[in-house]
């Protein structure tokens, strides 16, 4: 990756710094947003602009750009490196604190990043979640609080898992950079409340709602252990079955036919998405 954008000017990736007196790095006060560009277009761009903004609102922090602005930097970044498949990180920061903890004028950064691709095993067989007691702080917001994520990424690689999901003892949540969903008696259950309102998630009941109910509902830790299907969203991730749930299976353990079903459909949603925004030649 060649350019980033800070403050809305490009900079080359090995010159774009910030002063240690941000408050991003002091004390972790951030808003964030994370998508993917795909034949060279911003996947639901509008909605993730939407999540940034609305996180930016509940950390008090205010964007130094209108939305079209930010269209435009996104779509320069896009076109100065030449991006056909990656992603994009949006950080907006605290910015240069004094006394390193009143926030000032926040700092935008927009900087590309290569992304890989999950195992296809993954998506053929299922993967593996684990497990873990926690409640993100203003979990509404797409922050740069990844300190329980971030430390536990190590012990979700070394059980051959895909990610953490937070439970509170009672419920489930969310994964540490994903949704959850259940298919229980073919019904999609999804809880919208004290989570992050996953762009993924919101897409993919789009096209859920033509094809199974839904229910907008907590979901009880023991609902998890005995749904029929499990399903994890995120951008990178799109729709992931879920077969095992620390030592124990999802059902029969294999990937179930409504997650097959969603799968596709969403693969649909997404083609269609970029065609309408790919220009002709
Ligand atoms: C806590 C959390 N939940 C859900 C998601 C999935 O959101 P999206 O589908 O918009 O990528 C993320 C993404 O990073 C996340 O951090």
């Amino acid at each position: 990756m060649r350019f980033v954008s800070l403050n809305g000017k490009f900079v080359p990736y090995d010159q774009a710094t910030l002063h240690i007196s941000d408050l991003g790095l002091r004390r972790g006060y951030g808003a964030f947003e994370f998508f993917r560009i795909l034949q060279g277009v911003p996947v639901f761009l509008e909605d993730h602009l939407s999540r940034f903004e609305n996180t930016a609102g509940m950390l008090e922090l205010e964007i130094p750009f209108t939305r079209s602005q930010l269209e435009a930097l996104i779509y320069e970044l896009i076109r100065l490196n030449e991006l056909k498949r990656a992603g994009i990180q949006l950080v907006l920061t605290g910015g240069y604190s004094p006394d390193a903890f009143t926030p000032s004028t926040p700092n935008l950064v927009m900087a590309p990043l290569e992304i890989k691709s999950h195992p296809a095993v993954y998506y053929q067989q299922g993967a593996k979640i684990i497990l873990h007691q926690n409640l993100r702080e203003m979990p509404l917001a797409k922050s740069t609080d990844y300190l329980v994520a971030v430390r536990l990424g190590k012990r979700v690689r070394a059980e051959g898992a895909t990610e953490v999901v937070y439970h509170n003892g009672t419920t489930v949540s969310e994964g540490g950079r994903s949704s959850l969903s259940i298919i229980k008696n073919g019904v999609l259950i999804t809880d919208l409340e004290g989570v992050l309102p996953g762009i993924t998630r919101m897409h993919l009941l789009q096209v859920a709602k033509l094809i199974l109910p839904i229910e907008f509902r907590s979901i009880m830790l023991p609902e998890l252990f005995s749904a029929d299907e499990v399903i994890l969203t995120g951008a990178t991730r799109e729709v992931m079955p879920i077969t095992q749930i620390e030592d124990r299976p999802v059902a029969d353990g294999k990937v179930g036919p409504f997650t097959q079903t969603l799968m596709k459909a969403f693969r649909e949603h997404l083609e269609a998405y970029l065609a309408s925004r790919t220009v002709a030649g």
